[in-house]
This record gives structure tokens, sequence and C-alpha cells, in this order.
């Protein structure tokens, strides 16, 4: 909740999902091939944007889940799937914690395969966090890896193995959780992941995981969203300024 400052008679409510979300709007111009993640905080963004379409902008969405595509085909916004676009202009995504360097975990939603394909399509990615999710040391939440249901007990046991505490995400009715394409997801509950460039590399090749939700070196920006409505950016420009790179 804040004070609008041009209306102090005006409370807003609003909190740090919402505040970034909407701050991600001033990313996107007229024309642009824009990547839509998914998510609660993606949702805010989605909303503006399909305001700013209603009023004339245009620009093509490429959504990154069925949830996304469900959303943004309700509120009219113009989408074309991954394989029918050459490249994205910007994506813009949310992220389940996110830490100094500008890594993350992602795939709470479950859609952290596509999410990968299309930020690797893209030529700049924003990710649009509350200010919870930030943290020193990535790993406290749970690190998804998507898996074909095929032997998935292997890759379980295989993780289990390294002592990274798997467990099958299930729906609400305590059946496997099925992704957009078809897979599981196993949560590895690493609790502290000392480098995350280097499980990824050894998560790349473990058989039968189709990806996994750790995105090193895959964002461009940070959009920070804190309960009193102000958004902070964090931008990979600015670490290497910082480290006079
Ligand atoms: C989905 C994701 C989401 O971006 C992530 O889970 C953040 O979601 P929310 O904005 O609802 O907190 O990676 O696979």
């Amino acid at each position: 909740m804040f004070l609008d400052r041009q209306n102090t008679n005006r409370v807003i409510f609003m909190d740090g999902k919402e505040a970034a979300g909407r701050k991600a709007i001033d990313e996107i111009r007229e024309g642009m091939t824009v990547g839509l993640g998914t998510g609660s905080t993606v949702y805010y963004f989605l909303q503006v944007l399909a305001e700013k379409v209603a009023e004339g902008l245009s620009i093509t969405g490429v959504a990154t889940s069925q949830k996304t595509v469900k959303l943004a085909t309700e509120w009219q916004i113009p989408m074309k799937p991954l394989n029918s676009v050459d490249q994205i202009d910007i994506t813009i995504d949310g992220a389940d914690e996110c830490d100094p360097s500008l890594n993350g975990i992602k795939g709470g939603g479950g859609a952290l395969l596509y999410e990968k394909l299309v930020a690797k399509a893209s030529k700049k990615r924003v990710w649009i966090v509350d200010s919870r999710k930030e943290v020193e040391q990535l790993g406290s939440f749970p690190l998804p890896i998507e898996v074909i249901p095929f032997g998935w007990k292997q890759v379980r046991q295989a993780m289990e193995n390294k002592g990274y505490r798997p467990e099958l995400r299930l729906n609400e009715q305590g059946e496997p959780f099925v992704t957009d394409a078809h897979h599981y997801i196993l949560d590895l509950h690493l609790r502290a992941i000392q480098d995350p460039a280097s499980l990824a590399a050894e998560l790349d090749h473990v058989t039968g995981i189709v990806e996994h939700g750790l995105f090193v070196g895959m964002t461009d920006e940070i959009l920070i969203g804190y309960p009193d409505g102000h958004v902070g950016t964090l931008s990979r420009k600015d670490i290497l300024r910082r480290s006079g790179k």
C-alpha cells in the first residue's frame, strides 16, 4: 500500500509483484515480439500489456505456458507460437529466487522448459520479482527438474544418491504434476547451492532430465518490487560496471 504522489487523497494497494509486473511495461516498444512468462507476477504485466494493446500498441506475444496462452488470449493480446518467430526482442518473466549475480531458480509454476527455450531465443531477458525472491545464495527454494515419465524413478534414485533430496511434484489430486510438454517434475531440496554454474552443467548431462530450473547468466535485468510500491533494478550492465569490466 502506498500514497499516490500525484493525488495524495488516493491510497493505492499494490504488492511487490504488482509493482514489478506493472513497471515492466516501460520496457515494451511498438512492434516488438515479446516473450510472455508464467506466474502470478507476470499476471500483472499481462494485465497492463493488454490495456496498452487495447489502446493501440502493436506487439506480438510468445507465451511460455498454456496458462499464459489462455490469459493472453482472453485479454486479446496477439500471439504467435515460438516456432513461428525467428527471434524475440524481449522476454518478461518471473523467478522463484534470484541472487546478486543475476542467477536464479525458475519453474515453481512448472513452465521451466518452455521458459528457458523462450529466454534463449530472446535478445533481452527481464525478470520481475517481489523483494522476497532476492537471496544471497540460491537453494532455499526447491530446484525443479523436468524429467521424462519413462524411467523417472531411475532419475529420482540418481538424485537421491547424490544427496539432492528429490520429491515428485504432485497436483491437487495427489497425482504426478504433468507439464505442458507432458513430463514430470522432481523438486530437489538442496537448501544451498554453492556453485550454480557447475550444478547446472552437472544436471545438463543426466539422462532423463529434460531441463532444470537453474537459469545461470540468463537474465539481463531484474525488476524488484517492494511492498511500498517502489521498484528497484539490478542489471548485468551495473554488475559489469561495478566489477570494472
Ligand atoms: C513458472 C515460473 C515462475 O516465473 C515463477 O514460479 C515465479 O512465479 P510467481 O510470479 O507466481 O511467484 O518460473 O515456471
